[in-house]
């Protein structure tokens, strides 16, 4: 394979709304993320940066810091737990230790359609857990986007389970994501997304699993021949904030910083959802075979990975999943 051609074309930052938050102080916030300079989500960091930094006339700066440079989901998490860092956006999958009713969002085929996700995320159960997620050191401030995780690997194509059989598949640091391979029937290995471009280059392991953009965006293709879109599971970003940070700023400060969440979170999933089949497309034109599966295929998915609805419900809760499954 050979790498995507030009560069990812982003929709314009949406221009900033909104009065002035008068207030006292200077604020500096640095704000990292796993994903790199060119995917959805940094877009939507520039807009909040933009909404930031104009509303409070200058008064809070906000510094981005992609790829993961200061540290991947997990260590920007407790970055921020200790002090040292002020905002991230991981995906939920890598902090189920911390907030187990997280693990909700990696049971496979949850949300058939984006809003879906978004009617849950933006609706009461969103909110209650953000609340919840707000303690431990952390404030949670809004829900993103990382999106449907697609199949990728260095072998052959992938069209049904048995393909699977033995391939070493990198998985986040989660243990409903390994049961999910393990069911399938590959070999899975949790790994830090730091280290995952090299492992897929020197074959520690054979694939991985991220949605398009980040495909496209960490050059996975360039070491990666096979995708499959199996949009197995829909993983939100959650926007967090160092509570020793938050607990210094004046109130109306926090209110902006919720709102910009808000803005960004909107404006991000709106970015990620535009750029998904264009992206898939620079993938293909990059040489990268991707199968697309058709329904009965993905049945065949489904129905090997129902047990792991059955085996996780104690875990995280019943009537949390029957909640979302009857709003889906
Ligand atoms: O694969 C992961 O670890 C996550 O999807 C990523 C890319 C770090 C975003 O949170």
């Amino acid at each position: 394979a050979f790498s995507a051609s030009a560069a990812t074309e982003m929709p314009p930052l949406p221009e900033v709304k909104g009065e002035k938050v008068e207030a006292d102080g200077n604020f500096k916030i640095k704000f990292s993320i796993g994903t790199t300079e060119s995917g959805a989500q940094y877009r939507g960091l520039e807009y909040f940066e933009k909404i930031v930094e104009q509303r409070s006339d200058g008064n809070i700066q906000v510094e981005l810091f992609p790829g993961a440079q200061l540290g991947d989901d997990r260590q920007a998490t407790s970055a921020l737990q200790s002090g040292t860092l002020e905002m991230t956006m991981p995906s939920t999958s890598p902090l189920v230790n911390m907030f187990p009713e997280f693990a909700v969002f990696d049971l496979p085929f949850l949300f058939p359609q984006p809003e879906m996700a978004d009617a849950v995320l933006d609706g009461e159960i969103g909110q209650q857990m953000l609340e919840d997620a707000s303690s431990q050191g952390l404030v949670a401030i809004g829900w993103g986007e990382n999106g449907y995780r697609q199949l990728t690997n260095s072998q052959h194509p992938v069209e049904e389970p048995a393909d699977l059989d033995g391939l070493k598949i990198r998985t986040m640091e989660n243990d409903l994501h390994l049961d999910i391979w393990r069911t399938l029937g590959a070999n899975p290995t949790p790994m830090s997304f730091a280290e995952l471009f090299t492992a897929l280059e020197q074959g520690v392991v054979d694939g991985q699993e991220n949605p398009w953009i980040t495909i496209e965006s960490s050059k996975f293709n360039e070491v990666q021949d096979y995708a499959t879109e199996t949009n197995h599971v829909y993983t939100p970003f959650i926007t967090l904030v160092s509570a020793r940070f938050w607990d210094r700023l004046p109130e109306d400060y926090q209110q902006l910083l919720r709102d910009a969440a808000t803005e960004m979170g909107d404006y991000q999933r709106h970015v990620s959802r535009t750029l998904n089949d264009q992206i898939k497309q620079d993938l293909k034109d990059s040489g990268m075979q991707i199968t697309e599966l058709t329904p009965e295929q993905v049945k065949v998915f489904q129905d090997k990975l129902e047990p792991v609805y059955e085996d996780w419900r104690d875990q995280i809760g019943g009537e949390l999943i029957d909640d979302i499954r009857a709003q889906v």
